[in-house]
């Protein structure tokens, strides 16, 4: 047999970022084109759905070109195209897919659709060439908070899962009460640097490795709005500390159930500066911590390649009659 390269085309269009890569053989990035609508949104305090989308078609194709040139490959190197199709925003995923359905049936390559989260899994893949599952990942992002026991490149056991909101949800709405503005969770993170830990937060708990982050987040709202004087450093402080809190001891639960020692971690709540250095520090009870580089953290298309690359290589096609599926699970 020929042991040649695989290279794979990324799209990634779920949200708010316009992104296009090419990567090899799953963990080399050749190019990583990412357009965010970040400034545009942040107008309207969150992302506007049908805004997102228009963005994304009238970025696009300048998008592809652009990483096609970066990366330095002809077409005919591709031998795959790797497309977001779910979760997310549906005329969002649609825009994506369309383009690599389109790429697909003009180019003659194969399809292959990528749920979003497993590609935020995949990044880590490209920041840590050594890095192989088994491992448990605390998956942390705007739409998603769950703990996935990562079997292998393309098998997935989801140990537990929010019941309500997502945990970058619950930061972006702490941002906008105390009125730090949209993006949040970077501007809370920013915050919070200021501040101490002085108040006391709920924590929810069930007997699983479920999740609630409603309860918290209402309480910041309740004392933010009973006492304007608060101090806002000390509040995000307090509520960052609080969820690091919930999802270190939920991480903790993982690795006792499963005997896994090596946890990834990986959305964009990820790039948490504060959870981040806390979850470094787990490695002094013996755990083996990974989290993807910055730049990686948030939606790119070279997360979405590489979990495409997983799929690929272990058969997985899929046909031009694949539709967006806003709110994809990840199989198991
Ligand atoms: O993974 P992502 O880019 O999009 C989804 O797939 O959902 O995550 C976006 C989320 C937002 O809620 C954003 O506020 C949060 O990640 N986020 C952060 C930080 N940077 C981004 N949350 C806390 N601290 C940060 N530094």
């Amino acid at each position: 047999m020929i042991n040649k390269d695989i290279i794979i085309l990324g799209i990634e269009s779920s949200c708010d970022e316009t992104a296009v890569a090419v990567v090899k053989n799953g963990r080399e990035v050749l190019s990583n084109v990412i357009n965010t609508q970040i400034e545009i949104h942040t107008e309207y305090g969150g992302v506007v759905p049908e805004i997102a989308s228009r963005n994304h078609i009238r970025n696009i194709s300048t998008v592809f070109i652009e990483s096609i040139n970066q990366s330095g490959i002809g077409y005919d190197d591709i031998d795959a195209i790797a497309c977001t199709y779910g979760p997310g925003l549906v005329g969002a995923l649609l825009v994506g897919l369309s383009y690599g359905k389109a790429l697909s049936f003009a180019l003659g390559k194969p399809l292959v659709g990528v749920n979003h989260i497993e590609g935020h899994i995949a990044s880590n893949y490209i920041t840590y060439p050594e890095l192989k599952p088994p491992f448990v990942c605390v998956m942390m992002s705007g739409g998603n908070t769950q703990i996935v026991l990562v079997k292998d490149y393309t098998s997935f056991e989801v140990l537990g899962k929010t019941r309500d909101d997502a945990v970058g949800e619950a930061f972006d709405k702490v941002a906008r009460v105390v009125g730090l503005g949209y993006p949040g969770g970077p501007k809370v993170d920013e915050l919070a640097k200021q501040g101490n830990d002085t108040i006391d937060m709920p924590k929810t708990h069930f007997e699983n490795l479920d999740f609630s982050f409603s309860g918290i987040k209402t309480a910041v709202i309740n004392l933010n709005h009973n006492n304007p004087k608060i101090n806002k450093a000390n509040l995000c402080k307090s509520f960052e500390k609080t969820i690091t809190e919930i999802l270190i001891e939920n991480t903790n639960k993982a690795v006792d159930i499963t005997g896994v020692k090596t946890v990834v971690l990986a959305g964009g709540v990820s790039a948490n500066s504060y959870i981040r250095q806390e979850f470094l520090n787990l490695e002094k009870d013996g755990l083996k911590v990974y989290m993807p580089e910055m730049k990686l953290c948030t939606d790119n298309g070279a997360m979405i390649a590489s979990a495409g690359y997983y799929s690929f290589i272990n058969g997985k096609r899929d046909e031009l009659s694949l539709n967006a599926v806003p709110n994809l699970k990840l199989s198991y």
